[in-house]
């Protein structure tokens, strides 16, 4: 029999610092956790710790606590996103593969090309929305992200046929797009073209015909989940589910023909509806 393998103290206490360290948020592992000793401080940078950085729960208010916290702590004189975001991206050391900014707080383009020299390994990017001056430049960086999966966007950028024709030259394994807007015939055309083997495509709240969501359903033969929840300008008919039969995940719940617009004034319903819910104001408002 060979010698019993001996585990020392402090891996099993790395271990368990590790497990506790990954549950954490970036607010954190960048404010609190480093400045407890010095063995939290180097387990707390340990890149495995930082793959996911997600910007979208933290106050990053100049006057916010985190912030106040992090200036005080690094002893900056101001607190800038853009500094915090180069932080997190030092800790991450090229390992982030998950990046999410707020729609509080988005990113300036300059904030996006560092992040695109600094996460080359980056699957999954939530972009809330990119300044219309800055749409071009953001093409640019697009092929420093070539392990690029998904890409979620809260408004769909002017130039949505040229960033999908970047993503189909650059990124391989692309398979994941949510955005929303207004979906024209060249936006559904771009799709089609570019990234016809994308499997994931969400559209909710979007406005689309019915012509733009048959040519998405025909040209794009691999997607395996469609979502156009709540989007205004077709109805989803027979003919439209037989053309969706063979999607895995159809969702189109709330997708309508034209916005009803509410008529508050004459609609006994309605105002039935406001009682119910204002009742106390409107008894109020009635004395
Ligand atoms: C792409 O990444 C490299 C570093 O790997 C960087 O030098 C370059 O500026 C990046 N490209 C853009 C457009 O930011
Ligand atoms: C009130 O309702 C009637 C009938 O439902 C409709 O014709 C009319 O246009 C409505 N009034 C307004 C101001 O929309």
């Amino acid at each position: 029999m060979g010698k019993p393998r001996i585990t020392t103290w402090e891996d099993l206490h790395l271990d368990c610092v590790f497990i506790i360290f990954s549950k954490l948020g970036l607010d954190d592992l960048t404010a609190v956790i480093p400045f407890v000793c010095k063995s939290w401080f180097q387990a707390s940078s340990h890149p495995s710790l930082h793959k996911i950085l997600d910007f979208t729960l933290l106050d990053l208010n100049s006057s916010s606590p985190l912030s106040k916290i992090l200036s005080s702590q690094y002893s900056l004189h101001r607190f800038t996103f853009s500094g915090f975001l180069k932080l997190a991206m030092a800790l991450s050391n090229g390992a982030a593969d998950e990046l999410r900014f707020s729609a509080l707080f988005p990113p300036s383009i300059e904030v996006l090309s560092t992040a695109s020299a600094a996460c080359p390994s980056l699957k999954t990017l939530f972009l809330p929305r990119i300044n219309f001056d800055d749409e071009a430049r953001f093409l640019d960086l697009i092929p420093n992200w070539s392990d690029l999966e998904c890409l979620e966007m809260e408004s769909k950028p002017s130039n949505l046929g040229e960033m999908v024709k970047q993503i189909g030259a650059n990124c391989g394994r692309f398979r994941g797009l949510k955005i929303r807007g207004s979906i024209d015939n060249a936006d559904a055309q771009g799709i089609v073209n570019f990234l016809p083997k994308i499997e994931s495509l969400d559209l909710s709240g979007s406005r689309m015909r019915r012509e733009e969501a048959l040519a998405i359903l025909d040209g794009c033969r691999e997607l395996k989940r469609f979502t156009v929840r709540d989007c205004v300008g077709f109805e989803v008919d027979d003919e439209l589910q037989r053309r969706a039969a063979g999607i895995e995940l159809f969702e189109f719940e709330g997708c309508r023909a034209e916005e009803k617009f509410r008529n508050f004034i004459n609609h006994t319903e309605d105002l039935d509806y406001m009682l119910m819910h204002y009742g106390d104001c409107f008894e109020l408002w009635m004395l």
